[in-house]
This record gives structure tokens, sequence and C-alpha cells, in this order.
């Protein structure tokens, strides 16, 4: 059997179904929202590269500085024979836990990112003999099957992405992750802090635009899919701190009064002067809250660990 497999759980046009779903409902309700998911095009996920090496977005650098700094601690504590990776990407930061964890048998990246996935997976499984790469092309907010590997698992979700989920919503998906764990199994999970409201607001704000371009690339994305109108240079890029939810929120706001047409969904949506459509929500956490989600969701934390200047933290957490 070749040493690197892979299986598609999402079909084909679930994307385009939930793409026109989220935009119907984003859209004809107020205050106007569009999910985040949907920035990450071939063209947004450049972007997204891109804002990773901004001076101002600190959240990549300093995972990067954890996971190069403490791999052997994770690998020592969870002595995982499966990694699996949600949200995998590209696989870069990976490396560092692939190298630490000595007894590794497969690696299952997964990613609804066919391409990622395939490049990522043929370069590990040719720098890396002796490791099985089992891709999975999937949507890890929906049900995760998980191909029959050897425990103990560790699952895997960087970037501070949980950020972008509601409460409510982080809370089934936590659910949903612990349902995948077994005893012995743990979850490595990064979350980015709370800190100074100005260094949040310029890492979701840079000074070359790249957070603007990235933003307003939802728009695009739904030209382009749906048949829409959207001018980009109609609306403005917003990002604020939420000091009650403890939240960064991106908005675009329409610079005019507008009313931009959905063909594929025989929709005409009106965007008052100064009306803005909130596009993405990033939660910063504190230890103490991690800690209470995760153990509301049957998981205890048992380590805990930051970069050196305190701003992104990754933990780690066993079935209890
Ligand atoms: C990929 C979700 C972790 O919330 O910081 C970066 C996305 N949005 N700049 C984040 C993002 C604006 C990013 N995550």
């Amino acid at each position: 059997m070749s040493p690197f497999q892979i299986t598609r759980t999402l079909p084909e046009d679930a994307t385009d179904a939930a793409l026109r779903a989220d935009v119907l409902q984003g859209l004809t309700t107020t205050p106007k929202t569009l999910p985040p998911k949907w920035f990450y095009d071939a063209h947004g996920s450049e972007l997204f590269e891109q804002i990773t090496e901004l001076q101002e977005y600190y959240p990549t650098r300093a995972e990067r500085e954890i996971l190069r700094d403490r791999a052997g601690e994770i690998a020592a504590a969870a002595r995982a024979r499966t990694l699996v990776e949600l949200g995998s990407g590209s696989s870069e930061k990976t490396r560092h836990l692939l190298d630490a964890l000595t007894g590794l048998h497969t690696y299952v990246p997964v990613d609804v990112s066919d391409s990622a996935l395939t490049q990522a997976g043929q370069a590990l499984v040719a720098e890396r003999p002796g490791l099985a790469v089992h891709a999975l092309i999937a949507d890890f907010t929906g049900d995760l099957a998980l191909p029959d590997t050897p425990g103990p698992r560790l699952l895997a979700f960087l970037g501070g992405t949980i950020g972008n989920l509601l409460p409510a919503e982080r809370a089934d998906f936590l659910g949903s992750l612990r349902a995948l764990l077994a005893p012995g199994d743990a979850l490595l999970l990064g979350t980015d802090l709370v800190k100074d409201e100005r260094v949040l607001v310029r890492a979701y704000d840079d000074a070359a635009g790249v957070t603007a371009a990235f933003n307003k690339n939802v728009l695009t994305v739904v030209n382009r899919e749906l048949g829409a109108d959207f001018d980009p240079a109609a609306f403005d890029h917003v990002a604020l701190w939420d000091p009650r939810d403890e939240w960064i929120e991106m908005r675009l706001r329409s610079r005019t009064g507008q009313t931009v047409k959905i063909p594929a969904l025989d929709l005409a949506v009106d965007f008052a002067a100064g009306e803005e459509l909130r596009t993405e929500v990033s939660a910063k956490f504190r230890e103490e809250g991690v800690r209470a989600e995760l153990a509301h969701a049957g998981l205890e934390l048992t380590h805990w660990w930051t970069d050196r200047a305190g701003r992104f933290a990754l933990s780690l957490s066993t079935v209890r």
C-alpha cells in the first residue's frame, strides 16, 4: 500500500450548496453577516499567507515559537502514534511536531483544500520514510470520520482558528472533538490571547492594507460563485475590538446606499450608507476560559504553553 492516501468525505458540490445557504441566510438578516470560511479561495489563501508574514500579525510567529521550543514536551506528554491535524493547510508549522513525535506511525492532515493536502502529503512521505500519510478532504466543522490508525492519537487544531467560532458553536465543536478521542488521546489547541487593544486592532488592520484586501476578497468570491455584482471599492475595511465578548470583529462598511444583485439566489440586497456586514469574529482567550470550555466538553487541560511575550497559547488536554 502506498504510504500516501487521500480520502474525500466532502461531496464535490457541498461547497456550492453551503455557500448559497450562508449567503442567503447572512445577507437577509439584520445585522448582515458572512462566515469567515469563505475568505479562503486560492487568492484569499494567498492573502492569508501574506498576512502571516506581516510585522503587525503576531499569532503565526508566536505559535511557531511555541512549537519550536516545546515540541519535545508536547511529544513526551502525548506519546502519539497518530497525529491528526485539522485545517493543516501547508503543514508548515507541523514539522516541529512531526520531528519530535518519534514513535509516530501515521499523520492525518485534514483540510478542505485538495491541492494543499496533496502537495504537502506527497512532500512529507518523500522526506520521511516510515511515516504513513492519510489525508482527509473534509470540513472539520461537520462530522469527521477518522481513519483506523494506531493510538494514542494527538488531535491538533492550531492557528487560533477556534476563535472564528461563536461561544455556542465552540461548545458544539469541542464536544465533537471530544467524541473523536479515546482515553489516552490528547487535544493540542492553539488560542490567541487577550492583550492590549491597540496591538490586537493593528494585527487586523495592517498599514499595508493586506487584511483589508483579504476581507474584501469574500465579496469577490460571492461575485464569482454566485454571479453577484459587489464592488469591493464601495466598502471600507473595519476591524474593532469588542471588550465585552473579548473578540476582534472584521466588518465591511458600505460607503454609500447601494443595491447588490445576486442572480444565483435571485436576490437583491440593499445596503444603507454606513451599514456594516460582519465577516469575521476572532475571539481572544484567557487560560481560565480555555480550561472551563475544555472541561465543559469533557477534557482536562494538562499543559499550557505561551510564547515568551505571552501573546498566544498552546494547550494540551486529555479525556477526563
Ligand atoms: C486563520 C482564523 C486564525 O482570526 O487571526 C487573519 C484569520 N483574519 N487576519 C485570525 C485572520 C484576519 C485568522 N485565523
